[in-house]
């Protein structure tokens, strides 16, 4: 098992496919991500607010994989906005994961109503100047927030996280990143665990003898998405990382972008203040 590279806009290698851990608790995201880096991934998400930097750290110790191997992403709290708060807040996660940088470091919410966001990603272009960060990007944002910044700093965030998934594709905001140069990468890419029962995907999956759940995770890269499925189930650990092998037709990719409803797991980030 392997997985693909891409090219971020600011000249980073990032692995297309990585592992999630929101909702893994601090007690088992050691084992959770010894279990994905065994298993192949070189691509962790966790964030300030999953509470689980110390266990992600720990598991990538414990792996044995080396860190320039391991492409890590933390992202800013909601609590610790601003220019000095997100570069102190990067420095804690760095003490709580053993590491001296991250590899990607992202806002985790725009909260445009406390009218913020700017003066964050203003410390977060000092932060990878520090050396604290190899790349700096945004989660959650609008057209708007992203242009605002733009805007007000000249830097382009490399990546955009975001939530996205065969029920909520998301197009008009996947072009406009793609025409500013930001890379998108999915959140709940399975839904939550919600996709797993579709009967158009399990049938296109059936056809390849693989699951609905690989059958999403190759629709998310074969759109050119960055993929971050989250278990902590190893047998899943392992079938999500198993999906290089088999391609879907456009006519299937088709399909399954067809089951859009628009429809969030999460909050609208406009509404998160
Ligand atoms: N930036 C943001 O605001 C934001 C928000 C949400 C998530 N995220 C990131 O995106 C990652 C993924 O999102 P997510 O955790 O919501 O969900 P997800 O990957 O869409 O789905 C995870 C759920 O699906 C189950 N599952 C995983 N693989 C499966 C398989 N092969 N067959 C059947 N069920 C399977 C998992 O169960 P088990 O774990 O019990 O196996 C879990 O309940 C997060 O972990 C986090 O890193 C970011």
């Amino acid at each position: 098992m392997s997985t693909t590279m891409m090219h971020l806009a600011d000249g980073i290698e990032i692995p297309q496919l990585g592992f999630g851990t929101w909702q893994v608790p601090q007690a088992d995201a050691a084992a959770a991500v010894e279990a994905a880096l065994k298993a192949g991934y070189r691509h962790i998400d966790t964030a300030q607010m999953y509470q689980n930097e110390a266990g992600v750290g720990e598991g990538l110790r414990a792996s044995g994989v080396s860190r320039d191997e391991v492409f890590l992403t933390t992202k800013c709290n909601n609590t610790t906005h601003g220019f000095d708060a997100s570069i102190a807040a990067l420095e804690q996660s760095l003490d709580l994961l053993g590491l001296d940088h991250v590899d990607l470091y992202l806002i985790h919410w725009p909260q445009p109503s406390r009218d913020e966001y700017a003066a964050t990603w203003k410390g977060f272009i000092e932060a990878k100047k520090r050396g604290l960060t190899r790349s700096i990007g945004v989660s959650n944002f609008h057209i708007p927030y992203l242009e605002r910044i733009i805007a007000e700093t000249g830097v382009t965030p490399s990546i955009n996280q975001i939530e996205l998934h065969p029920l909520l594709t998301q197009e008009p905001l996947v072009a406009e990143c793609r025409r500013l140069g930001v890379a998108i990468e999915s959140w709940s890419p399975l839904a939550s665990g919600g996709i797993i029962g579709n009967p158009v995907i399990a049938e296109i999956a059936q056809g390849y003898g693989k699951s609905v759940a690989q059958t999403v995770i190759r629709w998310h890269l074969q759109l050119g998405y960055i993929v971050l499925p989250k278990s902590v189930t190893p047998a899943r650990i392992a079938e999500n990382i198993d999906v290089f092998d088999f391609e879907l037709t456009p006519t299937e990719l088709q399909r399954i972008s067809a089951l859009n409803e628009d429809s969030r797991t999460g909050p609208d980030p406009a509404d998160l203040g």
